[in-house]
């Protein structure tokens, strides 16, 4: 088991979740971040941290966001992005990308 970034971070980017993590499984690409699998501890204390409700347990995860269990992994296990484990600033269109659905598209790797 793990826990999962969905679609709702991107272009969010709120970084509360990497504050509260005990084991610093977050990783951060331009635009969103992912949650290492081999790392996470499935302790679940990042999910209410979220304000827009973007980290599921994978076993949880909504039929429409399945796909992120496999973006987390393959964006964790090729090394491409950056450990964080400090809260910054959201993006700065982050309210109005806050309401959006369907932003896979905009992911950059
Ligand atoms: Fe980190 Fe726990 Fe969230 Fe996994 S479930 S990413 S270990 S805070
Ligand atoms: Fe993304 Fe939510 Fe963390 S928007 S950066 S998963 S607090």
């Amino acid at each position: 088991m793990t826990f999962v970034v969905t679609e709702a971070c991107i272009k969010c980017k709120y970084t509360d979740c990497v504050d509260v993590c005990p084991v610093d499984c977050f990783l951060e690409g331009p635009n969103t971040l992912v949650i290492d699998p081999m790392q996470c501890i499935d302790c679940a204390v990042c999910v209410p941290e979220c304000p827009v409700s973007a980290i599921y347990a994978d076993i949880d995860l909504p039929a429409d966001q399945k796909e992120f269990e496999k973006i987390n992994a393959d964006i964790s296990k090729s090394g491409e992005w950056p450990m964080i484990n400090k809260k910054k600033d959201p993006m700065p269109e982050h309210e109005k990308w806050a309401e959006v659905k369907d932003k896979r598209q905009y992911l950059e790797r």
